[in-house]
């Protein structure tokens, strides 16, 4: 099993998407192991998205992303990190396809919903920005041996 992370932005709280984002995440079989809503500082913002530092939309993305609360939420599941990403669609909504949470839900790179990580290692320092280990909850959830062939 694998974890990854995954939060509803600012604009998807602000549009009530949060029930849709996890809807999406629960229907597809994931875990989620942990979440919770929080206002991300300006300092946590640039640590999250440090690998874009020093690009030309690093400062509207730190002020799009400290804009108002988001959902931050740890998910599991086999290839956790790939699946998600699919689910969620290309980074830009105007080449994101259809049936995806971008394709479907929004109109523009800066507005894009939801944010995934996008490898092993991104996922394990993401989650360690957003959670204590305390926080991620290990449990067995009793439709596992419906989503999986054992
Ligand atoms: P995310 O990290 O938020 O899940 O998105 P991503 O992997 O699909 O895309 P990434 O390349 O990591 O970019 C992070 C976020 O920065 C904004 N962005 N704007 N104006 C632009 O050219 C541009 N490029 C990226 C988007 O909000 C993107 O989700
Ligand atoms: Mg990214």
């Amino acid at each position: 099993m694998e974890r990854t992370f995954v939060m509803v932005k600012p604009d998807g709280v602000q549009r009530g998407l949060i029930g849709e984002v996890v809807s999406r995440i629960e229907r597809k079989g994931m875990k989620i192991v942990a979440m919770k809503m929080l206002h991300i500082t300006q300092e946590t913002a640039e640590r999250h998205y440090a690998e874009h530092r020093g690009k030309p939309f690093f400062n509207a993305l730190v002020d799009y992303i400290t804009s108002g609360p988001v959902v931050a939420m740890v998910v599991e599941g086999k290839n956790a990190i790939s699946v998600i990403r699919k689910l969620v669609g290309k980074t830009n909504p105007v080449e994101a396809d259809p049936g995806t949470i971008r394709g479907d839900l929004a109109m523009d790179i800066g507005r894009n919903i939801v944010h995934a990580s996008d490898s092993p290692e991104s996922a394990e320092r993401e989650i360690g920005i957003f959670f204590s280990s305390e926080e991620v909850i290990d449990y067995r959830k009793f439709d596992e041996i419906w989503v999986y062939e054992q």
